[in-house]
C-alpha cells in the first residue's frame, strides 16, 4: 500500500512519518512511534481510552487518520510530565488513588488536561460532564473527580503566570 509522508509535532518534538492512508493516529503513535501509553479498547470512538490532545483539543485517536493530523501538535500521555516529573494532574491522581484499573488512565488524564488547560475553573458538574466520554467499568469516578478538582489550582497558577 502506498505510504504518505506526514509531519507532526509530538510531545514537543518534530516527527516525520510515512504512513498508509488508512492508518489511524492511534496506530501511528503506538506502532510507528512506540508511544504505547495511548491505549486502544473499543476502536470506534466510544470508550475514550485512546484520547490524545491535538492542537489543544481532546481527540479520539482511533477515529482520526494519521494523515488528518499532519501539521498538528500532539500531546500524548507520555508528554504530560514536566521536566521528567509527574505533572500536577498526575500527582493529584496519585494522591487521590484515581489510577484505578490503569488501562483507562491515559485517556482520562489527556481528556482532563485538555479541559483544565482551557477551563481551569471547571466545576464538579463540568468535570463530570466531560469525563462522561471516558468509560470506567471498574470502580467509579469519585476519586478521579476529586483529583481533577485538586489539580485545578496548578492550572490556574499557569494561567495567571501567562
Ligand atoms: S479506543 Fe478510541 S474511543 Fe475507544
Ligand atoms: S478506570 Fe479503567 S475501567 Fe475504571
Amino acid at each position: 500500500m502506498m505510504a504518505i509522508s506526514i509531519k507532526l509535532t509530538v510531545n514537543g518534538a518534530p516527527v516525520s512519518l510515512d504512513v498508509p492512508a488508512r492508518m489511524t493516529l492511534a496506530d501511528a503513535l503506538r506502532d510507528k512511534l512506540r508511544l504505547t501509553g495511548t491505549h486502544l479498547a473499543c476502536e470506534h470512538g466510544v470508550c475514550g481510552a485512546c484520547t490524545v490532545i491535538v492542537d489543544g483539543l481532546a481527540v479520539r485517536a482511533c477515529l482520526m487518520l494519521a494523515v488528518q493530523a499532519s501539521g498538528s501538535e500532539i500531546i500524548t500521555v507520555e508528554g504530560l510530565g514536566e521536566n521528567g516529573a509527574l505533572s500536577a494532574l498526575q500527582t493529584a491522581f496519585r494522591r487521590h488513588h484515581a489510577l484505578q484499573c490503569g488501562f483507562c488512565t491515559p485517556g482520562i488524564l489527556t481528556t482532563m488536561h485538555a479541559l483544565l488547560s482551557s477551563e481551569p475553573g471547571a466545576d464538579k458538574e463540568r468535570i463530570r460532564e466531560v469525563l462522561s466520554g471516558n468509560l470506567c467499568r471498574c470502580t467509579g469516578y469519585i476519586p478521579i473527580v476529586e483529583a481533577v478538582l485538586d489539580a485545578r489550582q496548578a492550572y490556574r497558577r499557569k494561567e495567571t503566570a501567562r
